[in-house]
């Protein structure tokens, strides 16, 4: 099989599970050439994964033979980032969010469509084998209709165990632009797009002190809310309730459920790519655990750039895309619009609900 030939820009915390997976997991990808504004950074990465090239941004966004630009910077240079790709005629997958502002996400997508380039985000954790289990589960009707879901990611924030945290606290940052990919993506994996958002936010505490190794003690002024909560509905009549929080030190609330017209089902942690993954029929006194069905249990992260990579050759629409990472990213936008101007937001964007894996797939392969 043909090997797509990937550069990496933004050789951080996230990107080694980039380079390994890209680099031996999936048949039909290679990592061509890395960049950082922090030259040794992807030094270090060119030599750990035996990548063949260290770039500059612009030569990476140069060369002939890269097909695929994987973003992996910090939220404030997705969009440039992005862009650059695009323009330079490269395909581009976004590690989350896809962009900072609504304005600028619309804009990649329709600078996509026109260049006729794959445009794809992060999270693809719903392709692994524990979302795509309930979605089957889902799908299979083994909860009726889907009525009503919650999504809780709390805790207490990143400056205890980043070395580098205070983009958490920048614009793009926040609990909500943070985890709520995961959440919402996974959502809208399992129940379609969404049509309304009312939200509520709050910032519990305007500075943060550092406890992680390499600026322990140093303050970051926090400049957006750390704590988001409210309610979607989706365009199937599910109304899910949702808190992203990074002002809770502990609780007992589950991640994500779906409440079904014939029963409940818990759906594992979408922040990972396995189970367990909990189901309770309506006439059950207790949860049974399903087993998980699909591959890519493990963590797979990049999963999503090997399926654009299989696009190239077959010209499907890769799952993880733009448009599903854009109406993602005005969610979001909407919890903090509606709690500015107190009012419910109708939203402007929509998306396909993402073509299901194949039962049976052998690992490193996409159907
Ligand atoms: N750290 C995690 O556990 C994690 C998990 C999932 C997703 N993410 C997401 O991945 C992204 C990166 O996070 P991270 O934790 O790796 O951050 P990081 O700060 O550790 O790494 C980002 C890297 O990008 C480089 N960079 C920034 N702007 C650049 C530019 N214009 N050109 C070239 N290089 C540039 C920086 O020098 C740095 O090395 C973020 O969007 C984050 O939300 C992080």
């Amino acid at each position: 099989m043909r090997k797509v030939k990937i550069g990496i820009v933004g050789c951080g915390n996230i990107s080694s599970i980039y380079f390994e997976n890209l680099t031996t997991m999936f048949v039909n990808t290679e990592v061509f050439a890395c960049s950082d504004l922090d030259k040794e950074r992807a030094e270090l990465a060119a030599e750990k994964y035996s990548i063949p090239h260290v770039f500059s941004t612009e030569e990476l966004m140069a060369c002939d033979e890269i097909e695929i630009v994987v973003n992996l910077t910090t939220p404030k240079g997705h969009f440039d980032i992005c862009k650059q790709a695009l323009l330079a005629g490269k395909h581009v997958y976004v590690e989350k969010p896809l962009s900072l502002s609504l304005e600028n996400g619309k804009e990649l997508v329709r600078l996509a469509k026109e260049k006729n380039l794959f445009l794809g985000g992060a999270p693809d954790t719903f392709l692994g084998a524990g979302l795509q289990t309930c979605r089957k589960l889902i799908e299979d009707g083994f909860i009726g209709e889907p009525v009503a879901a919650t999504a809780f990611m709390v805790c207490h924030g990143h400056e205890s165990w980043h070395p580098d945290p205070e983009f958490y606290y920048e614009a793009g940052g926040g609990p909500m632009f943070d985890m709520g990919p995961y959440y919402l993506t996974t959502l809208v994996s399992l129940l379609g797009a969404a049509k309304t958002v009312c939200g509520m936010t709050k910032k519990s505490f305007p500075q943060r002190t550092i406890t992680s190794a390499k600026k322990f003690g140093k303050t970051i002024d926090v400049e957006v809310p750390t704590h988001v909560a409210g309610n979607i509905e989706f365009n199937n009549g599910t109304v899910a309730t949702m808190i992203t929080s990074f002002d809770i030190w502990s609780s007992t609330l589950p991640r994500i459920e779906i409440y079904g017209s014939l029963g409940t089902l818990i759906v594992p942690d979408p922040n990972g790519f396995g189970g367990p993954i909990m189901l309770r029929p309506a006439q059950s006194n207790e949860f049974m655990e399903i087993p998980l069905v699909h591959n890519y249990a493990e963590n797979s992260r990049g999963v999503g750039v090997a399926d654009m990579a299989r696009c190239i050759e077959t010209g499907d629409a890769p799952r993880a895309n733009g448009e599903l990472a854009n109406h993602v990213l005005e969610i979001m936008h909407a919890f903090h619009t509606s709690s500015d101007t107190k009012r419910y937001v109708e939203l402007t964007t929509s998306c396909e609900q993402p073509r299901p894996l194949a039962l049976g797939l052998l690992k490193g392969y996409l159907n």
